[in-house]
């Protein structure tokens, strides 16, 4: 490795005046946003002189073999299509058509697409319910290890962590579980890559302390919560080659990456040490709100998430963007505030404002003690759910009904019902508590369409 980097190779390039008689049609020379055109001439495509995502031994291999080393694993790949392209990534590298898997129920809707592409099985690995606070709790070790041993065919453990309400599920553990049985961890870190960087637990890593330091493979979408641009991803394995992780993702990957963002995520790279300077008061500003303004609590949580309970979460997100403050999403009794390197004490103070404004110390901890959400049962697997004849069925007329596609409020994209699930009465109910209504339609396979 040298110096020079990935992002350099694309200045030198643009800067020898080159006629490009290649991709992008924009030529580096102009684009119909004007604000984009300083970037156009770093906008290229796979030349000798800048590198190929799928090849070898130039700037772009170097760059994500850096990303591993400062992360402590063994390969790396950019991903522009975020970490739902690094979670099909991870599928396509661990796991085999037909295999049955441990998942975490409370997984994204990536997860329940690429188990119908891929036809995986799923065992639903459930997570207590914290019925006061209306979210789930961490992964239990002792529930791997229970189903583990009663699914001795289950070739991979998928789990996700942090969630979306910034829950963590401490990995060393179950890694150890895992590895006793024979199986693959994978996690979904979509929302975790600023971890390393926020963790306050002994350095395992270049970077601080990776908590997916030994699992088989993680996904951490850059874009969620670093200062990189929407869509970028980083897709890391252990025991697996570079050449290995680039064959998987090429599966379901686009032949034309986008090399101004993957020269975003190479100087992402290059500038970690500096971002971590700057996280360092973001951790401190959120824990002063955290004994300000009581939010969620758990033994492990993200220290840069800020997730407030209320009695109406749509009512507390509405007043704060009436006064100009966008939190990432609201449900009912939740809103999700993420902080990351980029926010500044001001931000904060002006979040504080709002809160008192609303009058937030009044109104918490409000307990909401609503039941976990109901399991459906299966009568058919994603893969043949997924892709079987289908048709648009009336909510209220679907009972009984095997769903074809994920039913899941977006954000945080977690399906309450997943393909080949049944919708049942208690389901319906819960839908209906979610805001869904009567009318919506939903898409079920065909045999059960009929009406
Ligand atoms: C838990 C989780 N996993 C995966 C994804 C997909 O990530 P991306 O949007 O980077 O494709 C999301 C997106 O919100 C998510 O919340």
């Amino acid at each position: 490795m040298t110096d020079h980097c990935f992002y350099d190779s694309l200045v030198d390039y643009a800067e020898t005046n080159p006629l490009r008689l290649h991709m992008p049609g924009h030529k580096g020379k102009g684009m119909p946003m004007e604000e984009w055109n300083a970037l156009a001439p770093l906008d290229v495509t796979e030349l000798a002189p800048t590198g190929n995502l799928y090849g070898s031994d130039d700037w772009l291999e170097d760059s994500q073999r850096r990303w591993a080393w400062e992360w402590g694993m063994d390969s790396a790949f950019y991903c522009t299509g975020g970490s739902t392209q690094g979670l099909f990534t991870l599928f396509s590298l661990f796991t085999q058509p037909g295999d049955t898997i441990l998942m975490d129920r409370v997984s994204h809707k990536s997860i329940h697409n690429a188990m119908a592409l891929l036809d995986l099985h799923p065992v639903w690995l459930n997570r207590p319910w914290d019925m006061a606070q209306c979210i789930h709790k961490a992964v239990q070790p002792e529930e791997v290890e229970r189903l583990l041993t009663e699914h001795p065919e289950a070739t991979a453990v998928v789990l996700t962590t942090p969630t979306y309400y910034g829950i963590l599920t401490p990995l060393e553990e179950i890694c150890d579980i895992c590895r006793r049985h024979g199986v693959r961890l994978l996690v979904d870190g979509a929302h975790g890559a600023h971890l390393p960087l926020v963790l306050d637990k002994k350095q395992n890593c270049l970077l601080g302390h990776n908590p997916y330091i030994n699992c088989d493979g993680v996904t951490v979408s850059t874009h969620k919560t670093l200062p990189a641009p929407g869509q970028t991803a980083v897709v890391m394995a252990n025991r697996v080659t570079m050449a290995e992780i680039r064959r998987a993702s090429a599966l379901t990957s686009t032949t034309s990456p986008s090399f101004a963002m993957m020269a975003a995520l190479d100087k992402l790279c290059s500038c970690m040490w500096k971002i971590r300077e700057q996280y360092r008061p973001v951790v401190e500003w959120c824990a002063e709100m955290r004994r300000r303004y009581p939010p969620v609590t758990g033994e492990w949580l993200d220290p840069c998430r800020l997730v407030f309970q209320v009695e109406n979460g749509e009512r507390l997100s509405k007043r704060l963007q009436d006064m100009g403050i966008y939190p990432e999403m609201e449900d009912r009794h939740h809103v999700v505030a993420i902080l990351t390197a980029a926010d500044t004490e001001d931000d904060v103070r002006r979040l504080a404002r709002a809160l008192n404004f609303y009058n937030y110390k009044d109104k918490a901890p409000y307990e909401a003690h609503l039941e976990a959400p109901p399991m459906p049962e299966r009568t058919m697997s994603p893969r043949a759910a997924r892709f079987a004849p289908a048709g648009k069925c009336q909510l209220e007329r679907a009972v009984g009904r095997t769903v074809a596609e994920v039913i899941a409020p977006y954000p945080p994209g977690v399906p309450v019902v997943s393909p080949g699930e049944v919708i049942d009465k208690k389901i319906l109910a819960y839908l209906y508590d979610l805001c869904y209504d009567k009318s919506d339609t939903v898409l079920v396979t065909k045999e059960t369409a009929k009406q």
